[in-house]
Order: structure tokens, then C-alpha cells, then sequence
């Protein structure tokens, strides 16, 4: 294993999942903390920030991730109570769909803020709390890893479809910053990736109104011929971890789905 995965340098970091109360990031946080990671789970959603803790005996925090005072402050607790960050994966986000115009109607501006809120802003204010921790505790050991984040944006980055306007916007923006942070961080020691998942079988998908649902479903890749499991995501954030020179860049995974303008 390279410097920064594997077993050895995985053992006992702390790795703060966001949005690992479900899904993505609910699969991410079990392979860390199979992997050795001390995990800590931020989730806005209280129930499921409650099963993490008592189910998978994870340290889970209810947290909005577009909080910016709500974050710096629970980033230093987990310093205090968990120790320094050395990973960052950023899984939380929503997924709000909307016409830009409805029935010659401008939609709302505030959902369109809220998309890019949470997705965009909310993933940036976690890097900006976690890399200061990074960077403090690196080992005297130059040649050893600061730290890794992984960032989630989404096929829709580069596929999205009418009525995405607001989710791509913001998914564009998580992967436009993959590569300056790495430039950035470099120097720290500290690798930034992205990973754009395709359709993956999570509440996110599965709990769209069912037409929505079908619709989403029938995007069916060359191959695998399904939608891509929570596990598999988390097998890449692994790979990510385990291999050094991935870095600046967005891995797309989606078994070759291209999606088309609607479906
Ligand atoms: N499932 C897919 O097909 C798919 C495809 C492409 C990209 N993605 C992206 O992957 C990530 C994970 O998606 P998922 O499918 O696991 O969805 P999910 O809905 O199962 O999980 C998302 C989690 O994020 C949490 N969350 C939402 N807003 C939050 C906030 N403001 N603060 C903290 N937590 C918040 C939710 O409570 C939820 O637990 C998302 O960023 C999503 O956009 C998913």
C-alpha cells in the first residue's frame, strides 16, 4: 500500500464522513472504520445521525455541512475529542430538481441557493475547517501524507439533464475545485480528488416520487447494466486512500452512463 492508505497509514486517523448517515457516505464510513479509521459521521439528519452511533457504533455529530460557524465548531471538538483530521470525504448534498421556468415563472431563487448551499458551499466549508488540522499535526516525516479529501460531484457535472440547472451548477462547481486545492495543499502534503458517481441505488434515488424514479432507473449503462451500489463507491474512496498519485481530478463511476439531455 502507498503512503497514505493502506492499512498502516490509515490505522486509528480520524476520517470525517459528511452526509454518512446514508447512502454514499453511510457505505464510506463502515469500509473506514472496517479499514481502521477512527470515523466521524456529520449528518443533517438526526435519525440517521442516531443509528450511526448505536448501530454502527460510529461517532456521529447532527450537522448542517453549509453551517459555517455550526462547522468550525464541530471541527474543533472533534479535534479536541478525536484528535486532528487526516481525512475528509464530503458525501453530503441534496438533490433538487426544478424547471428554471414554471408556467412562464421564474422558479424561486432561494432553491437554486439552497442546492449550491449545500452541495458547493457546504463541501468547501468542510475543507476549509479540516485542511488547518491537516496541515498542523503532518508528521515530521515530509515524505509521509498530510491528509486526503475526497470530494463527491456527480455525472451531472458534466451530463445534466433539463431541470438540473441548480444540482449540476453546484456539482461543477465541486469538481472545479478538485484541482486547486491539490495545487494548493500540494505543499502540505495533501491530495484532493473527486469522484463523480452515475446512478447509484441510495435514498437519494430510491426515494424519488416514483415516476421520477422510474425515470432516473431506465438510464441504464453499457456495463454493469444497474444502477451502482453504495459499496462500490466506497471501494474507490479505498483506492483513492491507497494510491498517491491520484490526485486533482475527478474520477467519473458510472459504468460508461452518458445521460441524455432528459430522459
Ligand atoms: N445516488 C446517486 O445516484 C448519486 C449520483 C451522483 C452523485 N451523488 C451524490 O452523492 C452524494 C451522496 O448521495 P446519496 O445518494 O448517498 O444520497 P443520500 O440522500 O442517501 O445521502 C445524503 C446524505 O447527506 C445528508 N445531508 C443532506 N444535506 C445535508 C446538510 N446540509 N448537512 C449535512 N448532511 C446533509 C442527508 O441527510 C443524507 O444522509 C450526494 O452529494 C449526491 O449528490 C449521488
Amino acid at each position: 500500500m502507498g503512503q497514505t492508505g493502506g492499512g498502516s497509514w490509515l490505522q486509528g486517523r480520524v476520517a470525517v464522513v459528511t452526509g454518512g448517515g446514508s447512502g454514499l457516505g453511510a457505505a464510506t464510513a463502515l469500509a473506514l472504520h472496517r479499514a481502521g479509521a477512527r470515523v466521524v459521521v456529520l449528518d443533517a439528519d438526526a435519525g440517521a445521525v442516531q443509528a450511526a452511533g448505536n448501530d454502527q457504533g460510529l461517532v456521529a455529530y447532527h450537522a448542517d455541512v453549509s453551517d459555517e460557524a455550526g462547522i468550525e465548531a464541530l471541527f474543533s471538538l472533534i479535534e479536541a475529542q478525536q484528535g486532528p483530521v487526516s481525512v475528509l470525504v464530503c458525501c453530503a448534498g441534496i438533490a433538487t430538481p426544478g424547471a428554471v421556468v414554471r408556467k412562464g415563472a421564474p422558479m424561486p431563487l432561494e432553491e437554486y441557493r439552497r442546492v449550491v448551499e449545500v452541495n458547493l458551499i457546504g463541501t468547501l466549508n468542510c475543507v476549509r475547517c479540516a485542511v488547518p488540522q491537516m496541515i498542523n499535526h503532518r508528521a515530521d516525516d515530509q515524505a509521509e501524507a498530510g491528509g486526503v479529501i475526497v470530494l463527491t460531484a456527480s455525472i451531472a457535472a458534466e451530463d445534466g439533464q433539463v431541470g438540473q440547472a441548480a444540482y449540476a451548477a453546484s456539482k461543477g462547481g465541486v469538481a472545479g475545485m478538485v484541482l486547486p486545492l491539490a495545487r494548493e495543499l500540494g505543499d502540505h502534503g495533501i491530495r484532493v480528488m473527486g469522484i463523480a458517481p452515475g446512478v447509484f441505488s441510495t435514498p437519494m434515488t430510491e426515494g424519488l416520487p416514483e415516476r421520477s424514479r422510474a425515470v432516473v432507473f431506465s438510464a441504464v449503462p453499457p456495463f454493469p447494466k444497474r444502477a451502482g451500489q453504495a459499496g462500490e463507491f466506497a471501494d474507490l474512496v479505498l483506492a483513492i486512500l491507497a494510491n498517491p498519485m491520484l490526485n486533482g481530478t475527478t474520477i467519473r463511476l458510472d459504468g460508461a452512463l452518458r445521460m441524455p439531455a432528459r430522459l
